[in-house]
């Protein structure tokens, strides 16, 4: 039976994934992790990790980037590997996290769902094919709760098409103005926040008389747990190193 601790255990997607590995045979929660605690979890649940006197294989991490020290600093002293996947973190933190990853296993992906991660592999054929001479746009929509904006999900998804690129674009995340002219140079980013939309992400190439559009619509945030359960069974006995949905599937 593979131990974890889930990290943001009190949140949406902390209690998807409770109610989710309750039903599977292979991984049992041992502890949770939230500092707002939760009420009448089956496992212990504690407010910080410097609190967490219980030991685990793997943490699954659906919290917020402010819990980041803390998780890295647990991981390290107990050698436990770590799924990562809230998302908004600074350049530094992400620094931090590979350079832990050069004592655990670290899985980090700014979406856990397989639709996106094949969505990436398209974006990337697409992109080294008209990518140089298409204006690209991204348009991500999600409920009123979400904090960080654009969504890991976006960025992830315009990484994948710079990486494709011969030139590198760059993001224009808050386009408005009289002045705001679009710059051939540059993937221009949107969010759009309301209601209960669990996450949709649609990828414009506008060219010279012509569109393509690529879309995915994620329908329930289930898929996003079932892509961290997964990662975490992958990752728990790995090599330390920096993981993501590329080497899992
Ligand atoms: N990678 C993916 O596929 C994916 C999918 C869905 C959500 N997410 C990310 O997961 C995170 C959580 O999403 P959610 O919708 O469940 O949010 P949520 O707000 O419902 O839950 C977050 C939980 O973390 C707790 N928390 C916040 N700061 C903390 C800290 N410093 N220490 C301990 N606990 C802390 C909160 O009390 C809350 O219970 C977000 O970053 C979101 O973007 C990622």
């Amino acid at each position: 039976m593979l131990n974890a601790i889930i990290s943001g255990c009190g949140g949406f997607m902390g209690n998807v994934l409770t109610q989710l590995i309750e039903k599977d045979d292979e991984v049992k929660a041992v502890a949770g992790v939230d500092n707002t605690p939760p009420a009448n979890k089956a496992y212990p649940v504690y407010s910080s990790f410097e609190d967490c006197t219980i030991d685990a294989q793997v943490i699954i991490d659906f919290s917020h980037p402010s819990a980041l020290e803390s998780l890295l600093k647990y991981a390290l002293e107990r050698k436990c590997a770590l799924v990562l996947a809230a998302t908004g973190y600074s350049n530094e933190q992400n620094d931090n996290i590979l350079k832990a990853s050069e004592t655990v296993p670290i899985f980090q992906s700014g979406s856990m769902s397989l639709g996106i991660n094949l969505m990436k592999k398209l974006l990337k054929q697409a992109a080294s094919a008209i990518g140089a001479d298409f204006d690209i746009e991204i348009i991500e929509r999600h409920h009123n709760r979400k904090l960080d904006a654009p969504s890991g999900t976006a960025l992830l998804l315009a990484d994948a098409i710079n990486e494709a690129l011969p030139n590198k674009k760059t993001y224009n995340c808050s386009r408005s103005g009289a002045d705001s002219k679009r710059d051939k140079d540059e993937i221009g980013i949107h969010a759009i926040r309301g209601g209960t939309i669990v996450g949709e992400h649609e990828i414009v190439f506008a060219g010279n008389d012509e569109i393509i559009e690529l879309k995915h619509t994620s329908l329930s945030r289930n898929i996003f747990a079932v892509g961290a359960l997964r990662a975490a069974k992958f990752i728990y006995d790995k090599t330390p190193g920096h993981y993501n949905m590329d080497d899992m599937l």
